[in-house]
């Protein structure tokens, strides 16, 4: 996967369902190449996963589901890193009730998603691409708080929201001792 692949896949799959999600895919990515640049990662990578972490939404309109969607997506075409972070960018914290939205997905696939994130550890590219997702909106960058209460306001707080803020929050402190300096002043 290069990077002109994977903006061509973006642009293809505007094609089949504009949406805001496409900024915001462009708005992860940029955020992603940056920090992974002072952080000593591989920048490159960084963005390309950024641009591709949403592509099941590709498939259309849908809420959590679209982390399978984009997971199936990927697999089939051979890039598995790119599969990984469609279902890991979601659950900051690791548990499949954590979304913020609903499961619209079969049971099936919630059983195939608790095993996968049983199975995983979370390597610093999982983790970079959870926290640019959770400061990145469609129209630009945002303190996570404000997408926070954004998303709470939007969906409804649930058992695990508390759980989830603190583990986004755990990722800003991470990626600001990684690049030495605050995340928040590379916007
Ligand atoms: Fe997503």
């Amino acid at each position: 996967m290069d990077r002109k692949f994977a903006e061509k896949l973006l642009l293809e799959a505007k094609s089949m369902n504009e949406g805001a999600w496409i900024e915001h895919s462009y708005y992860v990515a940029h955020l992603a190449e940056k920090i992974a640049s002072k952080a000593g990662m591989d920048s490159e990578k960084a963005y390309i996963l950024g641009i591709l972490h949403d592509i099941g939404r590709r498939n259309g309109n849908m809420q959590a589901r679209h982390a399978i969607e984009g997971f199936q997506f990927l697999t089939n075409i051979g890039f598995d890193e790119g599969a990984r972070i469609c279902l890991t960018h979601t659950f900051q914290y690791k548990d499949i009730e954590a979304i913020y939205d609903t499961w619209d997905c079969n049971d099936d696939e919630k059983h195939f998603l608790t095993e996968y994130l049983e199975n995983t550890t979370y390597n610093d590219y999982d983790k970079l691409i959870q926290l640019c997702d959770a400061l990145s909106l469609a129209n630009g960058y945002c303190y996570a708080e404000k997408k926070m209460v954004n998303s709470v306001l939007k969906f409804g707080f649930k058992d695990t929201t508390i759980s989830k803020w603190k583990a986004i929050f755990e990722l800003k402190e991470y990626f600001d001792g990684k690049i030495n300096g605050d995340v928040y002043s590379l916007f």
